[in-house]
């Protein structure tokens, strides 16, 4: 499977997502679109993206009961992102939901589920009632995911390996926290490096500070790159 560094675009307007993809310019050609930015300028900022034949990541998170899944994975699809992500814990049915709409569209889009949220902890499992490990929930929470027709997950550094070897060869494994070799780790608690995630078994690795706050956004962007294809 190819690897990609995907760019988190933690901007909070169009001008400013614009902006950053022009410094970058030919170094990266996938963008994250999370929450902050697509609920402020989405439409604006996916068109920007795909007039400049950029791929998108969109990253909704979504969470509700399957229909309202099946049909918000249906809306999305008008803006025909690579990547679109959901929350296993809304479970088979909700999966499967999602799934069909891109199946039933035709649509290339490839559904991630996201397992447990990496800002919990074991406080937060045991005031939800979730008696197995961390790392258990996450196993039993990517399985189920893509036995529902999910295609890939999105993981932290730690998990990635474990899932690679659970879930086999074809599951796309898309890892944030990544941090290049010496940088500045802001407030990821639980980083790795670019080569140490791509040999865990990550195919897509998001970065947003390190390459967005960089004096050279494309330089840094680059070196990641490098990073990535020397793990190979
Ligand atoms: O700036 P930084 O490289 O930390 O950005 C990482 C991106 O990945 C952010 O958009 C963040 O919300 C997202 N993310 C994360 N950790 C997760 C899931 C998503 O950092 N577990």
């Amino acid at each position: 499977m190819k690897h990609e560094l995907i760019v988190a675009l933690d901007v909070p307007s169009a001008r400013e997502a614009a902006a950053a993809v022009a410094r970058i310019g030919d170094a990266v050609s996938f963008y994250k679109v999370g929450l902050e930015l697509f609920l402020a300028d989405g439409p604006e900022t996916l068109r920007m993206l795909r007039g400049e034949g950029r791929r998108v990541f969109l990253d909704l998170k979504l969470h509700d009961i399957p229909r309202t899944v099946e049909r918000a994975v249906g809306s999305c699809l008008r803006y025909a992102p690579d990547l679109l992500t959901i929350h296993a814990q809304g479970s088979v049915a909700m999966v499967q939901g999602a799934a069909r709409a891109v199946r039933e569209a035709g649509a290339a889009t490839k559904i991630l589920a996201v397992t447990l949220l990496t800002s919990l902890d074991r406080s937060d499992l045991d005031l939800l009632g979730v008696a197995r490990g961390v790392e258990e929930e996450v196993l039993a929470l990517g399985r189920m995911a893509v036995g529902a027709g999910a295609h890939g997950l999105v993981c932290s550094p730690r998990e990635v390996g474990a899932l690679r070897a659970a879930l086999g060869p074809d599951a796309i494994l898309v890892t944030p926290g990544v941090r290049p070799a010496g940088g500045d780790v802001g407030d990821q608690k639980r980083v790795t490096t670019p080569g140490d995630a791509i040999r865990a078994g990550s195919t897509h690795l998001v970065v947003g500070r390190p390459i967005l706050g960089a004096p050279d956004p494309r330089a840094a962007a680059l070196a990641i790159r490098a990073e990535m294809d020397a793990a190979l």
